[in-house]
């Protein structure tokens, strides 16, 4: 046998040395839930480890976050009920929990990288992500909200914007807002691929944010469509989308690979909640290995083209060292 291509796998320091991937803190963005009051921290039951923040603790979390060198964070708000109404207007409210915690996060640590969700699903008494009538989700319409939603996170010092909504058009709209009200050097990581997935339950059970009717079929993608993707993706960029985002993960490695060899655009993935708990799930029954498993999947995330992973995992890989 002239190849025996397991010579290369013969020591740790041969197999390190011919590692094709790896992750390291830069590439990760940590997801944080916020709730108002003071002194809160709940966990999400869904999600062992994965706690509610009201604001005083987010910053306590988000401070032995940045010691560990994890700087990047994605926040996202659970909004009391009777603040929630169809034009979802809480989202851009100059007092709101999730304005006020964008400002103190940004006043405490300028230096953390702070990512914004916009849209309208927590806010919304529909539970929808866009504006509802007679059982439609409106697109054109909704737009309006999503510039008053990103204008606002910029004012407060958002360095990247998210919107996550899937309306069409909604880049180009929110990059026009943000340019017209000089936010140029704000950014835009686009969902661009996210699609209607059954792994956001435990997500909406920590923000209470189920549709209340229906589901999100009109506007994300249908799991069996891949090319699909591209049109979408093509889009964004064109829009003016700075970064592209692949949502869920590990059963889209496909649609994340297929945008990498087709955008010159840094490539993103939620490793979403629902990913999570089924790590965490059966974990808790020592049905798998914790620290090989969740290095196995954020490396596959990694090896099919993402350069950042957006992942409820970030701190506690770096925290037991296992990057
Ligand atoms: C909503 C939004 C969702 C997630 C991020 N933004 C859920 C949804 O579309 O219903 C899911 C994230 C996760 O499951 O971790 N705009």
């Amino acid at each position: 046998m002239l190849q025996r291509p397991r010579r290369n796998r013969k020591s740790e320091v041969i197999r390190q040395m011919v590692q094709e991937t790896h992750v390291s803190a830069a590439n990760l963005i940590f997801p944080l839930f916020i709730v108002d009051g003071t002194f809160q921290k709940t966990e999400v039951a869904s999600m062992p480890g994965i706690y509610r923040y009201s604001i005083d603790n987010l910053l306590r979390e988000i401070e032995s976050c940045l010691k560990l060198g994890l700087n990047s964070f994605d926040l996202f708000p659970n909004i009391e009920e009777s603040l929630k109404d169809t034009m979802a207007t809480e989202s851009h409210r100059d007092d709101s929990l999730y304005l006020r915690a964008i400002r103190e996060v940004k006043k405490n640590f300028p230096e953390a990288c702070v990512i914004t969700d916009v849209a309208m699903d927590p806010y919304s008494s529909d539970g929808h992500d866009g504006i509802v009538k007679n059982g439609e989700i409106l697109n054109d319409e909704t737009l309006e909200v999503l510039g008053k939603m990103a204008l606002a996170h910029a004012q407060c010092g958002a360095d990247i914007i998210a919107p996550s909504d899937m309306m069409d058009g909604r880049v180009g709209y929110i990059r026009k807002v943000l340019d017209e009200n000089s936010f140029t050097n704000v950014s835009i990581m686009s969902y661009s691929a996210k699609y209607a997935s059954a792994f956001y339950g435990p997500f909406r059970d920590a923000l209470n944010s189920a549709p209340k009717f229906g589901d999100k079929k009109t506007y994300q993608m249908n799991p069996a469509n891949q090319r699909e993707a591209l049109i979408e993706a093509n889009l964004d960029e064109l829009e003016g989308a700075d970064f592209l985002m692949i949502k869920p993960a590990l059963p889209y490695l496909d649609v994340i690979k297929l945008i990498k060899d087709n955008t010159e655009l840094p490539v993103a993935a939620y490793n979403v909640s629902g990913e999570y708990a089924m790590i965490k799930a059966a974990i808790q029954k020592g049905w798998l290995n914790e620290q090989r498993a969740i290095t196995e999947v954020l490396t596959s995330i990694r090896r099919a083209g993402a350069t950042a992973i957006l992942t409820y995992h970030a701190k506690e890989v770096l925290e037991n060292k296992w990057l």
